[in-house]
């Protein structure tokens, strides 16, 4: 396969965008990143003509594939077309509003903004607000975007910034605890429970994972949050309309989140974030409330119109379980490939969301009661094996991952997550053959 045109795009980016890219994980390809050049329902064509079946997909806002519906294509096209944007309010942030408000079980407002970063910030500066407190409990591996609060790793004893330019100071309001440890999530509020304004958690852990909830895990941080009075926020960035359909992750795991964070599909592509929630909460935004929210683009139009429509495409059309069947298929097929051809490994993920981690499990592959991906499941054969949190994918054999496996798969025409740790999404443009196709291609790179 000739990249030369991605290759020397790539030296040119070097030369002005720091590390060549304005988003860091899309560095991470070895040895340089394959530059799109445009989509194609679930593929995507590269700057040197090279077809490739997308399983990136955007890294998750692309529900529907490459393609825009006519509904959401016409109602991009007139949007952008009567005017960019206004600084005024305009009836589809409204409609926008209502629909997720509808569908999503315990949102009753919704404050819109731009990312998924914004979406937390703000989400973090509500619960603040709210509580009085300053503490914010998070996991260990997980993501919520680059923010301040939450680029913090260590443990709740001794937090420390995960990234330069963040104050220690900062940090130490900060408590990382490990996903799926009930034990410790209770400790954390035997010792801090006072001080503690939030706990913020993804549903699934998809950013260094993928890995699934222990059963009751998500009940636990509910009632302890309740108990102590700080808020349960569940960050449904990438799960919000992709786990659990219409109700989202929150409706799959039967919980009730103070608040929700939401960003990628709600904007059907375009850059979008919100906080959605209890009104007793969300109206302590500005202007009704003191805490201080605003932006000059938020419940952009254009993002509203694309947004909208293509949450009613999906809720009009088979969206949910064609994805989810697709997902399935995979994940069954790579239990059978990985049990031939690497053991050690798990396949993990849910409804659209799939991956092999690389783990080094030492007994036999993974059982029945998850053969269609890591449910975390005790009466699983690999239960004390199979990552059960992010931090444990971070041991996986992650430099084989990156250059061996990845570029073997790039050269059959498939593009995997960029790096082991983000998931892998089918999209409404994947088809059967995508998936046979992609699993020959794991059973040759494996
Ligand atoms: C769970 C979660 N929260 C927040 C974010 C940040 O969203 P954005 O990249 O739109 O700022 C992400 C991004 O992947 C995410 O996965």
């Amino acid at each position: 396969m000739n990249h030369e045109t991605s290759r020397s795009l790539y030296d040119r980016a070097l030369s002005v965008l720091p590390g060549g890219v304005n988003s860091s994980v899309r560095a991470a390809p070895q040895p340089y990143p394959v530059f799109a050049d445009h989509g194609e329902g679930g593929h995507v064509a590269d700057a040197d003509g090279n077809r490739y079946i997308d399983w990136i997909q955007g890294l998750g806002p692309l529900l529907l594939g490459h393609d825009m519906p006519e509904s959401v294509q016409a109602a991009v096209q007139s949007r952008a077309a009567e005017a960019p944007m206004y600084g005024m309010p305009t009836e589809i942030e409204v409609d926008h509003a209502e629909f997720v408000c509808r569908h999503v079980p315990s949102v009753e407002m919704i404050r819109f903004v731009n990312s998924g970063t914004e979406a937390t910030v703000s989400a973090v500066r509500l619960a603040r607000g709210v509580t009085g407190r300053n503490k914010v409990v998070v996991m260990q591996g997980g993501y919520h975007g680059a923010q301040e609060s939450t680029l913090v790793e260590g443990d709740a004893d001794h937090p420390k910034p995960s990234s330069s330019g963040v104050p220690q100071s900062f940090a130490q309001h900060t408590l990382p605890i490990p996903f799926n440890d009930e034990a410790a999530a209770r400790e954390v509020f035997e010792e801090h429970g006072d001080d503690i304004a939030a706990v913020l958690v993804e549903p699934i852990q998809a950013n260094m994972g993928i890995a699934f909830p222990e059963s009751g895990y998500h009940e636990t941080l509910e009632a302890l949050c309740e108990d102590y009075g700080a808020l349960f926020i569940f960050d449904e960035v990438i799960t919000g309309f992709r786990i659990g359909g219409l109700q989202c992750a929150q409706g799959r795991f039967d919980v009730d989140p103070d608040l929700t964070t939401f960003g990628k599909i709600i904007g059907g592509g375009f850059p979008v974030g919100a906080i959605g929630g209890k009104t007793e909460y969300i109206e302590q935004f500005s202007p009704t409330g003191d805490v201080f929210q605003a932006g000059t683009f938020s419940g952009h139009p254009v993002t509203m119109a694309a947004g909208l429509e293509t949450l009613k495409f999906c809720a009009e059309n088979d969206v949910h379980d064609h994805v989810n069947s697709l997902g399935e298929q995979l994940r069954e097929g790579l239990a059978d490939i990985v049990a031939d051809h690497a053991p050690a490994y798990t396949v993990v993920g849910t409804d659209s969301i799939f991956k092999v981690v690389f783990s080094r499990a030492e007994s036999d592959p993974q059982g029945d009661p998850c053969s269609n991906g890591c449910r975390q499941d005790p009466t699983c054969g690999r239960y004390g094996e199979c990552p059960k949190r992010g931090t444990d994918v971070a041991d996986a054999e992650t430099e084989r991952y990156a250059r061996l496996f990845r570029p073997a798969m790039v050269e059959q025409g498939v593009l995997v997550s960029q790096n082991q740790f983000e998931a892998n999404f089918v999209s409404y443009g994947h088809t059967e053959e995508d998936v046979e196709e992609t699993l020959e291609a794991y059973k040759e790179a494996l």
